[in-house]
C-alpha cells in the first residue's frame, strides 16, 4: 500500500483526494487544511483524516473541531506527498517537512522549476517523458495548459518529425474555476511572460514554440489555438484526426459551439468534479491550409492534471511501465468510456 498525504484541500487537493481514496493500492493518509472554513467539513463528511498547521491547533480545539494531526505527522506517517498548496507555497513545504524528513513529493505547476525557489529538476508530462520521472523523489506536475499542449505535441513529434518548423499558441485561459468563490473581472487580460513556453520546452527541448497567453471572463476552461508551420504542405485535417483518435486523453468532438458545452454535458452526464480530464479538439474549426495546420482544442483545467498527478504517483513510487499504469488510470478515472461517450454527444 501506497502511503499517500494530499498537502491543501482546494481545487486540485479534492480532486486527488476524491481519485485517490478509491484506489485500493492508495492508503489516503489524509488531506491538509489550513483554515478553518467550511470545506472542513466537506473533508470530515468525506471521511478523510485532516492534519493542520501547529498554529490552528488552538483554533480547532476551540472550535470542538476533530483533527488527526498536525503537517509534520502526516509526511511522517506517508511514503509520498502531493503537495497541493496554493501556488508558490512548495518550495517552503519541501524545505521546511519533505527534506527533513526524507519524503518524495509531486509538485504542481505552479511552483518554480528554476532558480532560488526551484522545487524540482524536472517537469512531467504522461506523454513525453513518463519514463524518466521512474524513482525520482522530487517532481513537479506539468500544469493543465503544459499537460495538454505535451498531449497534442508529441503524437505530431511522432507523426511528422522534422517536417515541423514552429508551433505557436494562443492560449485562452478562465479567469477563475467553478468552486473559485473570487470575482470574474470583466476584462482580457495578456500575460507578459507566459510559464507555459518554458515549460513545455523542459520535456520538449527542440520544440520551436511560442506561447501567448490571455485571460478571459469565464470559468469555463481553456481553449488553445496551436497553429503549426510544416516545411512544405500541412498534414490535411482527416490525417491529423486518424493521428489523434487512439490517443489517450483527447476525444474528438463535432459538434460543440464552446467550452461551456462541454463543461455543461459533463456535470450533466454526472462526470466526478464535473472533470472530462482531458482534452478535446474540435474538429469543425480545426482547419489546414497550405502550410499551416491550425488545432483548436479545449483543456479541462481542474481534471487534466489529476489523472496525470496519479500516473506520476505510479511512476515515482512503483517504477510501474506506462502502459500498465495508463490501464490503471482509465480504471479510476473512466477516461476511455469518458471519451467515448462526449464523442457521441457532440457528433
Ligand atoms: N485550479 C486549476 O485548474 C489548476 C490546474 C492545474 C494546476 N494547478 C496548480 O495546482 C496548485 C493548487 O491550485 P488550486 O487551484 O487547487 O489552488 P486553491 O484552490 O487555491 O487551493 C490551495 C490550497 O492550498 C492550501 N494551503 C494554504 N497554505 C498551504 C501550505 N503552506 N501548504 C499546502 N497547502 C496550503 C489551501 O488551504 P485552505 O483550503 O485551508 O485555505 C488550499 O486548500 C497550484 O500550484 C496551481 O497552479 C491548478
Amino acid at each position: 500500500m501506497i502511503k499517500l498525504f494530499i498537502n491543501g484541500y482546494g481545487n486540485i487537493g479534492r480532486r486527488l483526494a476524491t481519485a485517490c481514496s478509491q484506489d485500493d493500492e492508495i492508503e489516503l493518509i489524509g488531506i491538509a487544511k489550513y483554515n478553518n472554513d467550511e470545506k472542513v467539513k466537506e473533508a470530515a463528511q468525506k471521511g478523510y483524516n485532516i492534519f493542520i498547521p501547529e498554529n490552528l491547533i488552538s483554533n480547532f480545539q476551540k472550535n470542538k473541531i476533530n483533527f488527526a494531526g498536525t503537517i509534520n505527522d502526516a509526511v511522517t506517517q506517508s511514503d509520498i506527498v502531493i503537495d497541493a498548496s496554493k501556488e508558490g507555497l512548495g518550495f517552503k513545504n519541501k524545505t521546511e517537512f519533505y527534506l527533513p524528513l526524507q519524503k518524495k513529493a509531486i509538485f504542481q505547476g505552479g511552483e518554480e522549476r528554476h532558480g532560488e525557489y526551484s522545487v524540482a529538476n524536472i517537469i512531467h508530462n504522461s506523454r513525453v517523458n513518463y519514463d524518466k520521472v521512474k524513482g525520482l523523489d522530487y517532481v513537479i506536475q506539468g500544469s493543465c495548459n503544459v499537460s495538454g499542449m505535451g498531449r497534442i505535441m508529441q503524437p505530431l513529434i511522432e507523426s511528422f518529425g522534422n517536417q515541423i518548423k514552429r508551433y505557436d499558441v494562443i492560449l485562452i485561459r478562465r479567469w477563475a474555476d467553478l468552486e473559485d468563490t473570487k470575482e470574474v473581472k470583466d476584462s482580457i487580460e495578456w500575460d507578459k511572460q507566459p510559464h507555459h513556453q518554458d515549460d513545455v520546452k523542459d520535456f520538449i527541448p527542440t520544440a520551436n514554440l511560442f506561447v501567448d497567453a490571455y485571460k478571459v471572463p469565464s470559468r469555463m476552461m481553456h481553449i488553445h489555438q496551436m497553429s503549426i508551420r510544416f516545411e512544405g504542405k500541412a498534414p490535411t485535417k482527416d490525417k491529423i484526426i486518424e493521428i489523434f483518435q487512439n490517443e489517450f486523453g483527447v476525444s474528438i468532438l463535432n459538434s460543440a459551439n464552446g467550452t461551456a458545452d462541454v463543461r455543461k454535458k459533463a456535470l450533466e452526464l454526472g462526470f466526478v468534479h464535473g472533470d472530462t480530464n482531458m482534452v478535446h479538439i474540435h474538429n469543425e474549426v480545426t482547419r489546414s491550409q497550405d502550410d499551416v495546420l491550425k488545432i483548436i482544442y479545449s483543456d479541462d483545467q481542474t481534471g487534466m492534471v489529476i489523472p496525470e498527478n496519479h500516473l506520476l504517483l505510479q511512476s515515482m513510487l512503483l517504477s510501474r511501465p506506462r502502459n500498465d499504469a495508463l490501464k490503471r488510470v482509465d480504471k479510476i478515472f473512466n477516461i476511455s468510456k469518458k471519451k467515448k461517450v462526449l464523442e457521441e454527444e457532440f457528433d
